[in-house]
This record gives structure tokens, C-alpha cells and sequence, in this order.
């Protein structure tokens, strides 16, 4: 199906490119138009990502990649300024990349529980500060990936909750100390999408869980949104559509949460 040109001619960084919901965004976002660049640790799934984006560009749109991970501070700001200095402008930043552990949060080590921390929350915020006076100087935007875990309590993910309910401040704190200055900042807050990261979660649930805590996550209709869906819902916020939205947590779950 043929997609619209919101993106023509707007230089977009994805960070969590090579995966789930960054790698659709990816593709989405070359679809309609866009010079993306797809930021990521792993490198067969940023080339992975790169072919399926190229076989559906349209409208101009072009796609290249880069590995790094978000939370070496040196390699984030060298990506931005690398990325500017190429195509002159950054119109929105997409932050994408995340980890999720699971266990109980009595064996829970302090180790673990900071790096889940530093990646969701640190990572999204280093690619913030980078990104945000190229953003005021094009009047660009910011999507960032919160979750329904940051406000629904999602049990044996105590870290992970709390690294998005962080992101989630971290939205609204940037949204409104930018409002004035043209930049927009929302987040998207998914349920469960089926991407590996949900899988390889099913697969890794400590011993002793108890399911039943899990129940307002699914619907007995449809168990998980496709990544597909939330790469809309990210077209939609980083473009002119998204023009009045600033400072939103879009909830994309189904209505499992509600
Ligand atoms: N899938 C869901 O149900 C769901 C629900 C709510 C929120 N989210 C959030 O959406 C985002 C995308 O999730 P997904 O399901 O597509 O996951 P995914 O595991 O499929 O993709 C995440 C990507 O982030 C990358 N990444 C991890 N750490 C990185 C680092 N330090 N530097 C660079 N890249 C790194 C991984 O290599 C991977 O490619 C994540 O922030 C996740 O927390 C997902």
C-alpha cells in the first residue's frame, strides 16, 4: 500500500533500529519519505533493517545505519553531529532502543537494576541533549518509547517499570522546557507488541511467577499489537499531523490497560 510523503526531505535519527518497533519505524518513516538513520548495537539486524527499508523507500526516501550503543556518550554526540553535518538539518529524533530484564525484585542485584535504568532511561536522555538544539533550530520533535508498565504496574519488572515511568518524566520535563522554542516531545507507552524483546521475555520469566498479575496486559481476542501499529502511532507524533501534540503519552495497547 502506498504511503503518504509526511517525511519527504526530513532527516529523522531511529535509535533501536535494528529490532521490533525501531526497525518499523525505520521502514515506515523511509516509506514516506524520510533520510533515516538507524542507530543500534547490533549490526546484522541494522543490515537486516537497511534492506527492508530500501525495498519500500518511496517519496525520495533513503536509509542508512549506524553501531553504537545510546549510553556511550561520546559515540551519541558524534552520531548526531556526524548526522547534521551530512544532511544539514535534524527534524526528530526517535528513541527506540531499550532492554527489559525480568525477575523478582528480592534477586533483583543493584548492578542489573542500574543498567536497565541506564539504557532505557540514560540512553533516551543522552540522544535528548544531543538532539535538541539541532531540534530548535528546525522546530523538530522528539519521540521517545515510555510503556504501560511506567503507570499499570507490570509485576518482576520493577527496573524496567521504573526506567520507563522515567522516560515518561523525562517527556513531559523536555516538552515543556522546549515548548516555547518550537520543539515538540511525546512518547509512545505500548503494551505488549510482539517483537523479540516480548519473546525473548516468555522465554526468560524467573521460576515462581505468578501469571495471573499479567492479566490486564492481554485481551482474549488478540493477544499482542504488531510493531507495525506503534510505527504508525510514531509517524503520526513525529509529523505534521502530530503539530498540537506536545508533552503526550500515547497509551498502544488495545485498550488492555483501560
Ligand atoms: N514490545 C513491547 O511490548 C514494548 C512495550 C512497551 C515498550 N516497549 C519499548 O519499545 C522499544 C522497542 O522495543 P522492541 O519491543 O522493539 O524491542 P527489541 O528488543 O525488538 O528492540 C530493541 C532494540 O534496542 C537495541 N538496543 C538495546 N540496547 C541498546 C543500546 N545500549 N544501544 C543501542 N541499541 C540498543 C537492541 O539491540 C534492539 O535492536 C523499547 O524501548 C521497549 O522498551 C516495547
Amino acid at each position: 500500500m502506498a504511503q503518504a510523503s509526511r517525511f519527504a526531505n526530513k532527516n529523522v535519527i531511529v535509535t533501536g533500529g535494528a529490532s521490533g518497533i525501531g526497525r518499523a519505524t525505520v521502514i515506515r518513516l523511509t516509506a514516506e519519505g524520510g533520510h533515516v538513520l538507524a542507530v543500534d548495537l547490533d549490526e546484522s539486524g541494522l543490515n537486516e533493517t537497511v534492506s527492508l527499508a530500501q525495498a519500500t523507500a518511496d517519496h525520495g526516501g533513503r536509509v542508512s545505519a549506524i553501531c553504537a550503543s545510546i549510553t556511550d556518550e561520546t559515540a551519541v554526540r558524534q552520531t548526531v553531529q556526524d548526522f547534521v553535518r551530512e544532511h544539514g538539518q535534524l527534524h526528530a529524533l526517535i528513541n527506540m532502543a531499550g532492554v527489559l530484564r525480568s525477575s523478582h525484585t528480592t534477586d533483583t542485584d543493584f548492578q542489573t537494576f542500574m543498567q536497565v535504568v541506564q539504557i532505557n532511561l540514560g540512553g533516551t536522555f543522552l540522544f535528548c541533549r544531543e538532539a535538541l538544539p539541532y531540534l530548535v533550530e528546525s522546530k523538530g520533535n522528539i519521540v521517545n518509547a515510555a510503556s504501560t508498565s511506567a503507570f499499570f504496574g507490570h509485576a518482576y519488572m520493577a527496573a524496567y517499570s521504573a526506567s520507563k515511568g522515567g522516560v515518561a518524566a523525562l517527556t513531559q520535563a523536555l516538552s515543556r522546557e522546549y515548548m516555547n522554542r518550537g520543539v515538540r516531545v511525546n512518547a509512545v507507552a505500548p503494551g505488549g507488541i510482539a517483537t523479540p524483546m516480548v519473546a525473548a521475555q516468555a522465554n526468560s520469566f524467573p521460576e515462581g511467577v505468578d501469571f495471573s498479575l499479567y492479566q490486564h496486559l492481554t485481551r482474549p481476542d488478540r493477544q499482542l499489537g504488531e510493531p507495525q501499529e506503534v510505527a504508525a502511532a510514531i509517524a503520526m507524533l513525529a509529523s505534521d499531523d502530530g503539530a498540537f501534540i506536545n508533552g503526550a503519552i500515547l497509551r498502544i495497547d488495545g485498550g488492555t490497560h483501560g
